[in-house]
């Protein structure tokens, strides 16, 4: 390209499809059709009698495999004079939602196809509607296979009929619908004389028509990529702009943080600009030295971006496993990655119907739409208003698997009514008055393992040597906090919640606090480390193996577990993740309980938790 040759902008869809509908044979032939195909692959691509098989072009082209959320999209790139495309093809197997999602994302429009045969199928409802939660804009229908329906005006006509009436129910983008043939080429980038009653555009008109995206209309954004300090004269924010325009001068508020300064530079490879618009990738300074770092949005200070912790989103979820309300996720939201919890299921999504249905929990490729909580605040915008700032996905903290795609509705107003109200008095003050400092110590084990038994003796023998300890029995906070929880995966995850909550309290108030709980996910246990300070919480592992335990069976529940009269019972029933790397590992079947005891204190003692000596003398224990 010459530098005098106007720059085309780019548009990227992506094609949807059921298993046989034609997809890449259609692929192939646009592609082919509108030039993008060098010769020499075209002849080695003929057969003995000289036909093409379009479908095989597709798989012969350069099919570039972007990691990131994830997997299966391959992006095929073509231009034509008017443009510059990029197609994302996503194949329609098993996990689609997770490859769709990745591919419509990013994508400004959508060839949805429907076998002319076949009609529109619960497939093509459900591409069509992941298509426009992802927010795509355009959705062009294109009916093929037209040639094995003898271009059939009344076939035709019944499909579009059919869709519009679904798009319009949906609220979904309205269609332009096309009689098309992949094999035959016909009305993808020469018009078709076999249906001469067609007198609408060709999709390639189509798709070189659409209206560019406006980002520069809207007001200035860019996510900070990263910070680029060489010298101590120099400190700039990278990023690729987002939406509007940025001028050298102009006022700018940093989200979350709400500073503000003013651009001093506005730095591209080879030398200044006064100006850069969304799309372009350039360096920022400012006149004032401010905090800025990897994650945070810069905006034009007139409209600046909101912050908050807590959100309304639609969500897709992508595991094989169920999501679990109260788990906590790492959520990723542009350079960000802050814990989340999801706190609220609104309803799950019926994408054939659009009910909306009451649901406790998201299987593979559901839909909802949830209420999520996070660990701090993080600038976004809607994902309505712009994409980029909008999306999120979740990540399992053990496996590093994505296992959700979310769109940011709004936040919820909670976030912002509701602050921190700051005690004068300091954690540290309060534990000193008690000649201690604080600590959670965690026992978690199967049940049987010994775990109440040895918080028992920890608590009688801190308690004689003076300090201030407090047990939390899993069975107890079951009798009272607790007593509306079961044990199901939600339950419990919520029980340790509220154990942890408690605990933080206690240990607040300078107490050592000891907790006795199967809690038997490792997701769970991580969180509660994760809210107390370092020092202060020690995760004791009460070891004994399932045999063991089973055979004490000191309070019958394995033999009733056993007989299916309990269901979800650790260990026969629901899984025991063991920890990988707790601070204590005890032995129960190779220790007694006072050695256990024992050992616990001297854990303690040294995290030095129990250092300056108890200020009173205290009355011996009866
Ligand atoms: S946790 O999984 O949520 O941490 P927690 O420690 O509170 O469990 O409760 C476990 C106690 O509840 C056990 O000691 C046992 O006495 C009782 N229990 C009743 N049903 C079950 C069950 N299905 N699984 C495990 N424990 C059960």
């Amino acid at each position: 390209m010459t530098s005098s040759t106007p720059r085309r902008d780019t548009l990227r869809f992506i094609t949807c499809g059921s298993v046989d509908d034609g997809k890449s044979t259609l692929i192939g032939r646009l592609l082919h059709d509108a030039g993008a195909v060098p010769d020499d692959q075209v002849a080695a691509l003929r057969d003995a009698e000289g036909r093409l098989d379009f479908s095989l072009l597709v798989d012969g082209l350069l099919a570039e495999r972007e990691q990131g959320i994830t997997i299966d999209v391959a992006y095929r790139y073509f231009s034509t004079p008017r443009r510059q495309f990029i197609v994302a093809d996503t194949p329609g197997h098993e996990q689609y939602t997770r490859n769709m999602a990745t591919g419509a994302s990013t994508a400004d429009a959508a060839v949805v196809l429907v076998d002319a045969r076949k009609g529109v199928l619960t497939q093509t409802r459900r591409h069509s509607h992941i298509v426009s939660l992802l927010g795509v804009r355009h959705v062009v229908l294109a009916v093929t296979k037209m040639d094995m329906v003898a271009w059939s005006q009344d076939a035709f006509d019944a499909i579009a009929a059919d869709y519009l009436a679904f798009a319009e129910a949906a609220g979904l983008p309205a269609p332009t619908v096309i009689p098309v043939s992949g094999v035959t080429g016909d009305n993808l980038v020469r018009r078709g004389e076999a249906a001469e009653w067609y007198a609408g555009p060709t999709l390639l008109e189509v798709l070189e028509g659409l209206p560019p995206i406006a980002e520069t209309a809207r007001p200035f954004r860019m996510a900070v990529q990263g910070v680029n300090r060489p010298n101590l004269d120099f400190r700039g924010y990278t990023g690729r702009i987002n939406s509007g325009v940025v001028r050298v001068g102009d006022a700018v508020a940093v989200s979350p943080s709400g500073v503000r300064s003013h651009v001093e530079r506005i730095v591209v490879m080879g030398g200044d600009l006064p100006q850069a618009r969304a799309g372009q990738s350039v360096t920022l300074t400012f006149t004032d030295e401010i905090d800025v770092s990897r994650g945070d949005v810069l905006a034009a200070a007139d409209a600046p971006l909101e912050a908050a912790d807590q959100f309304e989103a639609t969500l897709i979820w992508m595991a094989e496993a169920e999501m679990v309300s109260g788990r906590v996720y790492d959520l990723k939201i542009g350079a960000r990655t802050v814990p989340a919890q999801i706190t609220d299921i609104r309803h799950r999504v019926n994408v054939n119907t659009q009910e909306k249905l009451a649901a406790r929990s998201l299987a593979l490729n559901d839909i909802g739409v949830c209420h999520l909580s996070l660990g701090q605040d993080v600038a976004f915008e809607p994902y309505e208003v712009e994409r980029e700032l909008g999306a999120f996905i979740l990540i399992d903290r053990l496996t590093r698997a994505t296992v959700g795609a979310g769109m940011i509705r709004f936040a919820l107003r909670r976030a912002h009514n509701i602050h921190r109200q700051a005690i004068k008095v300091d954690r540290n003050q309060r534990a000193a008055l008690k000649g201690q400092k604080a600590a959670v110590v965690w026992l978690t084990g199967l049940s049987g393992s010994g775990k109440s038994t040895i918080a028992n003796l920890v608590e009688e023998r801190l308690t004689a040597e003076g300090r201030h300890a407090y047990l939390i029995d899993g069975d107890n906070l079951r009798h009272g906090l607790s007593r509306d929880l079961g044990f199901t995966e939600a339950d419990r995850v919520e029980n340790i919640r509220r154990a942890a909550e408690v605990a933080r309290m206690m240990a607040d108030a300078g107490l050592i606090v000891l907790v006795s709980l199967i809690s038997p996910f490792r997701a769970e246990r991580q969180m509660v480390r994760d809210m107390m300070p370092d020092d202060e919480f020690l995760e004791v592992f009460v070891d004994a193996p399932l045999a063991v335990a089973e055979a004490r069976d000191v309070k019958g529940l394995y033999a009733k577990a056993r007989r299916g009269e309990i269901a979800n019972f650790t260990g026969v029933s629901s899984p025991y993740e063991p920890p990988a790397e707790p601070d204590l590992h005890l032995r129960t079947n190779q220790m007694s309980p006072d050695e256990a005891a024992e050992a616990v204190i001297a854990r303690l003692r040294a995290a030095r938790r129990l250092t300056a000596s108890p200020p009173f003398e205290q009355p011996p224990l009866t």
